[in-house]
């Protein structure tokens, strides 16, 4: 039975088949940096960092290897395949979403596919939607189950901001960090079994687009040697305009996608997974909302905002510590660059 239903930039689609997450994982790199450490470099303090944002500290990858996108991509996978009992060649695609790839050319999905041992030939695609990439790769591998295309699908969070930050600018560094986070996304086959993704909106409004971006390294301004030693180069950022807007496409895309699920009210919600942008954003959000601040996971105390990893990392850690159980029902809602917006929600 197909049901299409259209609305300003979103659609939901109930298909032939239900998916589930089975599996997640993440990874971190190993060096912390806190707040005391920037202040040493740049005009700034724990305490005006903790107050304006809620961060303490952020991980950054090594620059000598082995803590690339990719790379954190593997470890993170291998840490969700084993949680859902299949293995490398199960996997029949690989979307990777990031906005700081390890190349332009290959994709890092190719790359991903390579470094896991995948032998069985899987399609392999990058999405570019900034921070709202983890969910629009979450509901274009729902859409592909569902239609009954694909079975298993690795989706993927992973980014180095710290290569596209300007460490000297205390108006944006200070915000992002590194890191992956990984769903293995699954045809549910059981009947006794109610885990799904019920509902999802995707959204963007390209009139934003001057509320993040970066000027250099595309086709219309490549990256010249002068513009690699200038701080041109690097992330630009309206800070108060991305916090207006957020707050309010957050709580708009949740409310949605909450309606599109069927549910009652928000209140039905067991967890509240946001993107983790700001904590001030999350607490305006969660306040807007009228959900219970302690249904709201977060971590950017300890990891800032690592763009598309935010939300699969906070989930696999509020699974593997036993706050999410089976069952739950789960709102996912992220907004970024773009402006691109997502949110989902799931029984978990
Ligand atoms: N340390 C000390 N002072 C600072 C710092 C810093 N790190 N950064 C800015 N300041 C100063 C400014 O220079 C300014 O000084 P002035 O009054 O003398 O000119 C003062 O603090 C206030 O600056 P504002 O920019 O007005 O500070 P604001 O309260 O807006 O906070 C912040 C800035 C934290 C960036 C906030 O706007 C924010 O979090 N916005 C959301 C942006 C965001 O999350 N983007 C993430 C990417 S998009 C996404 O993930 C959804």
């Amino acid at each position: 039975m197909f049901n299409y239903s259209f609305g300003v930039g979103v659609y939901y689609f109930m298909g032939l088949y239900r998916a589930k997450i089975l599996g997640t994982g993440l990874y971190y790199p190993q060096k912390v940096v806190t707040n005391d450490d920037l202040a040493r470099s740049i005009d700034t303090s724990d305490q005006w960092i903790t107050e304006r944002t809620g961060i303490k500290k952020r991980r950054i990858s090594s620059t000598d290897g082995g803590e690339f996108p990719t790379d954190m991509a593997m470890n993170a996978a291998f840490i969700a395949l084993k949680n859902a009992n299949l293995s490398a060649n199960d996997i029949n695609c690989i979307i990777f979403a990031t906005f700081t790839p390890d190349y332009r050319l290959p994709n890092c999905a190719t790359i991903l596919q390579t470094k896991l041992g995948i032998t069985n030939g899987c399609a392999a695609m990058d999405i570019a939607a900034a921070c709202s990439g983890f969910l629009y790769g979450l509901n274009t591998a729902n859409a592909f189950i569902q239609t009954g295309m694909m079975k298993n699908i690795l989706v993927i969070g992973s980014e180095m901001l710290s290569r596209e930050v300007d460490w000297s600018d205390r108006g944006t560094c200070i915000l992002f960090g590194d890191g992956c986070g990984v769903a293995l996304v699954g045809r549910n086959e059981d009947a006794n079994d109610s885990s799904e993704i019920l509902a999802t909106k995707l959204g963007a409004d390209g009139s934003g687009r001057d509320f993040l971006y970066q000027t250099y390294g595309g086709s219309v301004n490549p990256i010249t040697p002068e513009i690699a030693a200038s701080r041109e180069r690097y992330l630009t950022m309206n800070g108060k305009e991305m916090f207006k807007v957020a707050v309010r496409t957050l709580a708009e895309i949740s409310l949605s996608a909450v309606e599109a699920a069927g549910l009652k009210g928000i209140d039905e919600i067991d967890w509240f997974i946001p993107h983790q942008a700001n904590h001030r954003i999350l607490e305006a959000t969660a306040d807007r909302l009228s959900i219970d601040p302690k249904k709201v996971i977060i971590n950017i105390e300890d990891y800032a905002n690592t763009s598309a990893a935010t939300i699969p990392t906070a989930f696999h850690q509020a699974v593997s510590d036993g706050r999410i159980k089976r069952g739950q029902l789960l709102l996912f809602s992220a907004f970024g660059g773009g402006l691109t917006s997502a949110s989902t929600v799931l029984r978990y």
